[in-house]
């Protein structure tokens, strides 16, 4: 089958190259020029274990081709999938759907075979319906159903989600959209992957929930892990002792800085105003959003308490360690070390940074923190070593080195890699989030 994926970014490629693995003839397609030239070259335009050798793989097979050209792109493609960004929207906090109606607009313009337009992107309900009003002015003169697809991979682990997904949703009316669906997906269908047919406006809020539900899970540990760190627990042993109910499950558990990155800030703001707009607020969201908006900025006080307060950190040194929203990824959406950094900037602390992938697009997101070339150049000098992300690089530090390169021996781990026992023993002071 030929598939057209519109938007090559972290799903669009990542979805386009495991279609082509499955066998399916696949084309992405991308309105950024230096995007597709550095595929044609090779070179990915994100970081994703495993991707650059997935795609160099399906190009070799000629099952994966990349233009700018939508036209030529979705030419005889029986399913065209968009899956270009949904920010917030500036203002309002509503998803901005301006990128995937332009792209209806320019398959209706240039649709001549009959074919399924998938929403992948994350939007909201009603979107499809727009979609295809959109579609049916620009009045294509062919056959065309659209269809709901939301995308559940993670970042950093993304082709091994896409290929073994706990579940796959569809939303569509349209027994001919199922079918070309059906087709899409059967390799994984024969995997054993369940696919939850649905109406289409039911898909697009199982991804909302999905998000929010987890967003929940991550803040409400977080929160158990400030209660104990009052009361004297450890939040490592809440979660396990709760993780082990087969009701609750052990995931999305781990006590930390707080969510960010590319989905979750947004997509639980972009819920809440759905919810605004349908008169049927979701107060527990509403509580999610704004306790882990305030999270990010405590960290940095956090670190400030373990310099030893206001007046004696303003002139020391910080090292932060992994700054983006979490491990295997470069990608710096909303991450948490932005506003750590600002605290700790705006109390007059010197901050330099390290990330093994996400340097370049944190530069110019946090201008006064120092960048350096090695997490150890970072800590030279430091009156704190933070773990903010916990990259596998940082779960091993040389703690005797690190120990002889500071100026402080401080290791704040707001993502409680390591064995407080063990920390203290080296002779550190050492601060988690939510141990004793
Ligand atoms: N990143 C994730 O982990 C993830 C996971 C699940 C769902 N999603 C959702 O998937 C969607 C895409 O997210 P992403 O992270 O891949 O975004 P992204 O910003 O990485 O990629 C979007 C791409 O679309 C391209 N684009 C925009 N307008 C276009 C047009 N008119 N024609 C062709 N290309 C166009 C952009 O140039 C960009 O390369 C969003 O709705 C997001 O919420 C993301």
């Amino acid at each position: 089958m030929k598939i057209a994926m519109v938007g090559s970014g972290y799903v669009g490629l990542v979805s386009g190259a495991c279609f082509a693995d499955f066998g399916h003839d696949v084309v992405c397609i991308d309105k950024d020029p230096a995007k597709i030239d550095s595929l044609h070259k090779g070179v990915m335009p994100i970081y994703e274990p495993g991707l650059a050798e997935l795609v160099a793989g399906n190009v070799k097979a000629g099952r994966l081709t990349f233009t700018t050209d939508l036209a030529e792109g979705i030419a005889d493609a029986s399913a065209i999938f968009i899956a270009v960004g949904t920010p917030s929207r500036r203002g309002d906090g509503h998803a901005d759907l301006s990128y995937v109606y332009a792209v209806a607009e320019e398959i209706g313009a240039n649709l001549k075979q009959p074919a399924v337009i998938v929403t992948k992107s994350t939007v909201p309900v009603g979107t499809g319906d727009e979609v295809e009003r959109i579609l049916s002015e620009a009045n294509p003169g062919v056959q065309f159903a659209v269809a709901s697809n939301p995308e559940f991979l993670r970042e950093g682990a993304a082709i091994g989600d896409f290929k073994h997904p706990d579940r796959i949703v569809v939303g569509t009316e349209d027994d001919w959209a199922r079918s070309v669906m059906n087709e899409v997906y059967r390799p994984l269908f024969l995997n054993k992957s369940p696919i939850l047919f649905t109406s289409r406006r039911s898909s697009e809020l199982i991804k909302y929930a999905a998000n929010a539900f987890l967003a929940v899970k991550i803040t409400f540990i977080n929160e158990m892990a400030d209660l104990c760190e009052k009361v004297g627990a450890d939040v490592q042993d809440i979660s396990r002792g709760i993780g082990m109910d087969g009701r609750i499950g052990p995931k999305f558990l781990h006590a930390g800085p707080g969510y960010g990155g590319s989905c979750f800030p947004k997509d639980t703001l972009a819920l809440l105003k759905t919810a605004e707009d349908y008169e049927a607020p979701t107060r527990i969201v509403e509580a999610v959003v704004a306790v882990n908006d305030s999270r990010k900025r405590a960290m940095g006080r956090k670190v400030i308490e373990a310099l030893g307060g206001m007046d004696a950190a303003r002139g020391k040194k910080v090292a932060l360690l992994g700054l983006t929203f979490k491990p295997n990824t470069d990608d710096m959406r909303d991450a948490p070390s932005i506003a750590i950094a600002l605290a700790l900037s705006d109390a007059g602390v010197e901050v330099a940074g390290y990330d093994p992938e996400g340097m370049e697009l944190a530069a110019p997101l946090m201008p006064d923190v120092a960048m350096q070339k090695t997490a150890y150049d970072a800590i030279a000098g430091a009156d704190a070593t933070v773990i903010v992300t916990e990259w596998d690089a940082f779960r091993a530090l040389d703690l005797d080195r690190v120990k002889r390169i500071a100026a402080a021996p401080v290791l704040v781990d707001l993502r409680n890699v390591y064995d407080p026992a063990e920390v203290r023993a080296k002779g550190f002071t050492y601060v988690s989030v939510g141990r004793p």
